[in-house]
């Protein structure tokens, strides 16, 4: 079979309608990691997004068959992404039949640096499920057709679509803080978490709503081993059934600790989660480690900031060597010179990306319908 032509520029003029959306990254506190069926989550988690890590994807459609017709990233053509892109608009155009009668453009760019190490997946799957949530407003007759897209519906038929692209993403429709997979935490908030998309949490201290996260950059190298081959390592992880267990119970532990403004179960669960993750990592079959010696330096020196000054700072990972510093805005004097003094030394070129809690996506642009 002839693979399609992707043109490496997009041209406005050949689509009939566009969307552009600025969608945030998110940190999770609670790790999804491991997944079964349609990008299901084992177990739920809980994260906080971000406000600057985020990337811009403009999406233009025209009548079609549900292809990638023309790309760009950052301006560029990118073959290899493009036909990740290309490969999850086919599967989205099953999903929805106003998708299937669409050929997509897409422009999209980070705002955060090229190369820095951050995983631009959450990010970017959500800023373009945004755009596909906008294109079957515009295109379609029925009940959606008139879907709010600050609702919690848009939002939610969105989330499932970013799902379905990089789960982590579904996390990135809302914010500050937000939970998916199904629970039994969060019992009174306004929509229950599931599998199916994440929900943002009503009831988190207003403490939280204002925490910060600077990323120490210890290694901007592509990483050796992919999320997507992480998640189905778990398969075969021999301690695999006593994490998911760890996960829901944390999760439970979370909510009550995200309400009380209980920093000390905070920081405990967050570094304890981090460290499992990696723990997961190292014990599944073939055995691999993402972090790097100054991984382990920069955790020291955060628990020795800890111990020294009793301010709530911690640490998290995701997949991968760089950590994540957070800590409440009231401690951001002491935390910042810290950063400056004891961290930077470790980070690849000195980079800290200074990043807090986020409200979620923006609409760039009014769509052309
Ligand atoms: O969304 P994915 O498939 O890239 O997986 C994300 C996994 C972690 O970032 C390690 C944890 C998480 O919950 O974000």
């Amino acid at each position: 079979m002839l693979k399609p032509v992707i043109e490496p520029s997009v041209n406005a003029e050949d689509f009939a309608g566009q969307a552009s959306w600025a969608a945030p990254s998110n940190i999770a506190i609670v790790k999804y990691w491991g997944k079964h069926g349609v990008q299901l989550p084992r177990n739920p988690s809980v994260s906080m997004t971000l406000s600057k890590a985020l990337t811009g994807t403009r999406l233009h459609w025209r009548p079609g068959t549900g292809r990638l017709v023309a790309f760009s990233a950052s301006g560029e053509a990118d073959a290899q992404f493009a036909d990740r892109v290309a490969a999850y608009l086919s599967k989205m155009a099953l999903e929805h039949p106003a998708l299937a009668r669409l050929d997509f453009g897409v422009e999209t760019e980070n705002a955060f640096p090229h190369s820095s190490g951050i995983a631009s997946s959450a990010s970017g799957f959500a800023a373009l499920a945004l755009g596909l949530a906008s294109a079957v407003v515009a295109e379609s007759q029925g009940a959606e057709a008139s879907l709010p897209e600050d609702g919690p519906a848009f939002r939610s038929f969105a989330g499932r679509l970013a799902r379905l692209g990089s789960g982590s993403a579904s996390r990135s429709l809302c914010g500050p803080w937000m939970a998916w997979g199904q629970t039994e935490a969060f019992a009174d908030n306004a929509e229950k978490p599931t599998d199916d998309h994440a929900v943002p949490l009503d009831h988190v201290h207003a403490d939280f709503r204002t925490w910060r996260d600077a990323i120490a950059i210890v290694d901007a190298g592509k990483k050796a081993v992919s999320s997507s081959a992480g998640h189905r390592l778990m398969e075969g992880n021999p301690f695999a059934e006593t994490r998911f267990a760890n996960a829901r119970q944390r999760t439970l532990a979370l909510d009550r600790a995200l309400r009380e403004g209980d920093t000390d179960t905070f920081v405990q669960i967050a570094e304890a989660e981090a460290l499992e993750l990696h723990a997961l990592m190292m014990s599944s079959k073939p055995s691999y480690i993402l972090m790097r010696p100054g991984t382990l330096a920069v955790i020291q020196a955060v628990q020795e900031f800890r111990a020294d000054t009793d301010l709530p700072l911690c640490f998290t990972l995701d997949a991968g060597p760089n950590v994540h510093l957070l800590y409440p805005a009231s401690a951001a004097a002491q935390v910042e010179e810290f950063i400056h003094d004891a961290v930077r030394r470790y980070c690849d070129d000195g980079r800290v990306l200074m990043d807090a809690a986020g409200e979620g996506p923006t609409r760039l642009g009014p769509a052309k319908a």
